[in-house]
């Protein structure tokens, strides 16, 4: 198993690199599973620790690779951060190096947001530029322009983006495309800057809102979060914080997925579907009951064949990337044809491939895939390709006849905590394997 060598984080636990899953497919399943907190939330919090040289401890954290290499990052940077009794605490005891090195980037694209804050209070940063991934080229054009609206200026030194600034001003920006990444970035780095700076087209997804919660209690001035406009008036200095991650949006909307997939009732619990109507309107439209309460959500599914539901992927409140993929493999069982339009990323058809294997049929033309369902996939030596793909093979394995082998599956443990227990503890029949 994965341990974080660096500090007291030893108990801070993930997969090894050649794991796979040994999945055979269920008729039904039942019972409860608790939600983890949010990865795409937790990342930027941990990250906005680099804007003070307070204590901050942070809470609801998920046991993903991801966390671990952002602590690794953190670490590296100068920060001491030890996870004890499911709690992380971030204090900095001397001065901060500014280089996120390419060997931490590349593992995570991420790391990029250490720009912000780096900026802001040191008035320089530099980071490998990250590499593109599976799903798309992933430029980082929107941050830099961006940056330079604040007064920075940007060279470039041995695949190394160098950002620095004598002063930084307040700006009013308006991005291209409401790039999460970006809004989050800029928001850490506007935070600190004396003035009003106003982010026009800004990323609404709630994992904005929580980092934006959690620099409020830092002292930030911020407001308009969850809209399309943000405004920033910054301050001198921020303090140190106690802060409990969001739940995780896309592990809920995954595990409703993969209940309406086979035939019981699944509780999820310490999470909402407040944050995933879009998602939840789809399952009731594809037959499945969804029962949303304050603090959980129940999906009862007959198992029976879905109504087959297209749609396009769009920035929140749409319907998200992320559970692209997913929502596929719940569709190659649909009654008819369904379409999906990948919006956001250039190249999210992965799992088309792995699926097809398994008997699913499904044709790509560009950015839009028609799926036409089957009545039953079946099970075979399959792959994941990056975190979503690999939920989307868990769920065509679990709701296909026979045993499945999924390899790679450190993709899977960079964006879901402990997936195969909270999967057991509800009957499916998934095991870890050593590769
Ligand atoms: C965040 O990535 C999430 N990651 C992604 O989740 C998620 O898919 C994505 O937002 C969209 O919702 C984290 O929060 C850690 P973007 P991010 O900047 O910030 C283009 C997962 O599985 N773009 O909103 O990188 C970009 O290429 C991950 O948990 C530029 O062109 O996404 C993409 O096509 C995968 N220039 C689109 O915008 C830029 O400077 C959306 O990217 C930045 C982005």
């Amino acid at each position: 198993m994965w341990y974080l060598v660096t500090g007291d984080l030893k108990h801070f636990r993930t997969g090894d690199l050649m794991d796979n899953f040994v999945i055979n497919g269920v008729k039904g399943a039942s019972g409860d599973i608790s939600i983890s907190g949010s990865k795409n939330a937790a990342l930027p919090i941990l990250i906005s620790s680099l804007l003070t040289s307070e204590k901050v401890e942070f809470e609801n954290v998920p046991k993903l690779r991801d966390i671990q290499s952002t602590l690794e990052l953190l670490n590296y940077l100068g920060k001491k951060c030890v996870f004890a009794k499911n709690k992380f605490t971030i204090s900095e005891n001397h001065s901060l190096n500014y280089h996120a090195p390419y060997d931490l980037v590349r593992k995570m694209r991420a790391s990029i947001l250490v720009a912000g804050p780096l900026l802001a209070r040191f008035k320089q940063a530099r980071f490998s530029l990250p590499g593109g991934c599976t799903i798309g080229v992933r430029p980082v054009d929107i941050h830099l322009e961006s940056f330079k609206k604040f007064g920075a200026s940007i060279s470039y030194s041995g695949g190394d983006v160098i950002i620095s600034a004598k002063r930084l001003k307040a700006a009013h920006i308006k991005l291209k495309f409401p790039s999460v990444g970006a809004t989050e970035n800029l928001m850490m780095c506007a935070v600190l800057i004396k003035g009003k700076t106003v982010i026009e087209n800004c990323a609404k997804e709630p994992e904005i809102k929580d980092l934006a919660d959690c620099l409020r209690l830092m002292g930030a001035r911020v407001k308009g979060d969850g809209t399309s406009t943000i405004e920033i008036n910054g301050v001198k200095k921020l303090t140190g914080v106690k802060y409990s991650v969001m739940p995780d949006r896309i592990e809920t909307g995954t595990f409703m997925i993969l209940a309406a997939a086979v035939k019981g009732e699944i509780n999820l619990l310490n999470t909402s579907s407040k944050n995933l109507a879009i998602v939840s309107k789809y399952l009731r439209r594809s037959g499945v009951k969804v029962k949303d309460c304050a603090n959980s959500v129940k999906i009862i599914s007959t198992g029976k064949r879905p109504n087959p539901v297209s749609f396009k992927t769009a920035p929140y409140p749409g319907f998200p990337t992320d559970l692209q993929s997913v929502w596929m493999a719940y569709m190659c069982r649909a009654e008819g044809k369904s379409t999906i339009h990948e919006n956001i990323f250039e190249n999210r058809f992965m799992h088309v491939g792995e699926l097809l294997r398994m008997g699913a049929k499904i044709t790509v033309t560009e950015e839009t895939a028609v799926i036409t369902g089957v009545d039953m996939l079946k099970g075979a030596p399959i792959m994941s390709s990056d975190i979503r793909a690999g939920a989307a093979l868990i769920v065509a394995a679990t709701a296909a006849s026979g045993k499945s082998t999924l390899r790679r599956i450190y993709h899977i443990d960079r964006g879901y905590d402990g997936i195969e227990e909270k999967m057991r503890a509800v009957g499916f029949k998934i095991i870890r394997r050593k590769g």
